[in-house]
C-alpha cells in the first residue's frame, strides 16, 4: 500500500506512519463506524503546484454524511481544510496523489453502538494517502460482470453516506468479480435497477444520449458524476438523461464507463463478457477523459475555481 510510506495528519498532528492509530475499542475499528472523502491533488507542471480537485465539493459531502449519521464533527470545516492542506504540504509530493480524509467514532464504552452525541464518544479525523500513477485501465478499459449482489437501499444503509460500513457492501461483489475473473462488478437495486460499480458511478450512452441512474437509484452522489452531467449539459449535443437504466441495456449500449475520484473516467468494454459497442473505449468516453484531465490539471479556465493549490 503506497500510503503506508507517507507521513499522516492524525487529530491534528503530522505522524509518521507507523504511528497512526487508532484504538482497537473504537467503533471505527470495531464497526467500521467512520464517514470519509476519497480525493485528488493533480500535479501542475508548469506552475510546479500541487491542486486539490474539488475540496470544497468533498466538504460538503463530508458534512452531509456526518449529519445523516449524527455525528458531531470534531473539527470546523475550515479546520479540516487547513488540515487537508497541511498533510499535502508535509509530504511535499511532486506528482499526481489520491487521499483520503475520515471522521471516525472513537471509543464509546460499553454502550458504543448507541452512543452518539458528544460527550458520550469520541471523535477523531484521519488523512492518509500517497502518489496515484495514471492507471493502464484508462486505456484499455475494464470488464465487468453484473454482480448477484444488490445494492444497499436508502432504507437499509444510505448508500448517499459514504460510510466506512457501506463498503461491505461494494467489498461482496468486487471479491465475487474478482473470483469470476472480471475487473469490477456493476451493481444493481433491489428492484433490478442499475446503481453503480464498486467505486464509481455508471454511465453509459445509446444512440448519442448520454444515460446514468438518478440518485435515487442507490448511489453516491458522485462529485465526478455531476462534473460530467454539466460538461454535457454545457458542451455535449443532447442533453444527459437521468432515469432509471435496465441491465439488458448494458449490453445494447454504444459506451459505458465508470467515473470517480479515484477512477476517474475509466471505459467499460465488457459487461458479462458481452462487448460494448466494438469492445473498444468509445468516442463520448475519450472526450470526457480529456475534459476531466483539462480541468483538473488547471488547462480549463471554466473550472480553475475547483483547484485549491497546494502553497
Ligand atoms: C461507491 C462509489 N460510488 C461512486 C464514487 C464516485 O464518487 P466521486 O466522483 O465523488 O469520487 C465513489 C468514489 O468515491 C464510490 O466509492
Amino acid at each position: 500500500m503506497a500510503e503506508k510510506k507517507y507521513k499522516v495528519w492524525l487529530d491534528g498532528r503530522i505522524v509518521a506512519p507507523e504511528d497512526a492509530k487508532v484504538s482497537v475499542f473504537s467503533q471505527t475499528a470495531m464497526r467500521g463506524a467512520n464517514v470519509y472523502e476519497g480525493l485528488r491533488g493533480y500535479w501542475d507542471d508548469q506552475a510546479g503546484v500541487l491542486n486539490v480537485w474539488k475540496l470544497d465539493a468533498h466538504l460538503d459531502r463530508l458534512f452531509q454524511s456526518m449529519k445523516i449519521m449524527r455525528m458531531a464533527s470534531p473539527y470546523t470545516r475550515e479546520q479540516l481544510r487547513h488540515a487537508v492542506l497541511d498533510w499535502a504540504r508535509a509530504n511535499e509530493f511532486r506528482e499526481d496523489v489520491h487521499f483520503r480524509l475520515v471522521v471516525y467514532l472513537g471509543d464509546g464504552g460499553s454502550g458504543g453502538l448507541r452512543a452518539f452525541k458528544p460527550g458520550e464518544i469520541d471523535l477523531g479525523a484521519v488523512i492518509f494517502g500517497g502518489p496515484r500513477p495514471h492507471q493502464q485501465a484508462l486505456e484499455k478499459g475494464v470488464h465487468v460482470a453484473v454482480s448477484s449482489w444488490r445494492r444497499i437501499s436508502d432504507d437499509v444503509m444510505p448508500p448517499r453516506v459514504k460510510a466506512g460500513a457501506n463498503y461491505q457492501n461494494n467489498r461482496l461483489a468486487a471479491m465475487q468479480a474478482r473470483t469470476d475473473g472480471y475487473d469490477d462488478a456493476l451493481i444493481l437495486t433491489r428492484e433490478g435497477k442499475l446503481a453503480e460499480a464498486t467505486g464509481a458511478a455508471v454511465l453509459i450512452v445509446r444512440d448519442g444520449e448520454l444515460i446514468t441512474p438518478p440518485v435515487t437509484s442507490g448511489l453516491l452522489e458522485s462529485l465526478t458524476r455531476k462534473f460530467i452531467l454539466t460538461l454535457q449539459e454545457r458542451r455535449g449535443n443532447r442533453p444527459p438523461v437521468q432515469r432509471e437504466v435496465d441491465r439488458s441495456e448494458l449490453y445494447i449500449a454504444d459506451e459505458i464507463f465508470v467515473c470517480g475520484t479515484a477512477e476517474e473516467v475509466t471505459p467499460v468494454v465488457s459487461v458479462d463478457r458481452i462487448a460494448i459497442g466494438d469492445g473498444k473505449p468509445g468516442p463520448m468516453t475519450r472526450q470526457f477523459q480529456r475534459w476531466l484531465w483539462d480541468a483538473a490539471r488547471g488547462r480549463d479556465p471554466e473550472w480553475r475555481a475547483d483547484l485549491v493549490p497546494v502553497r
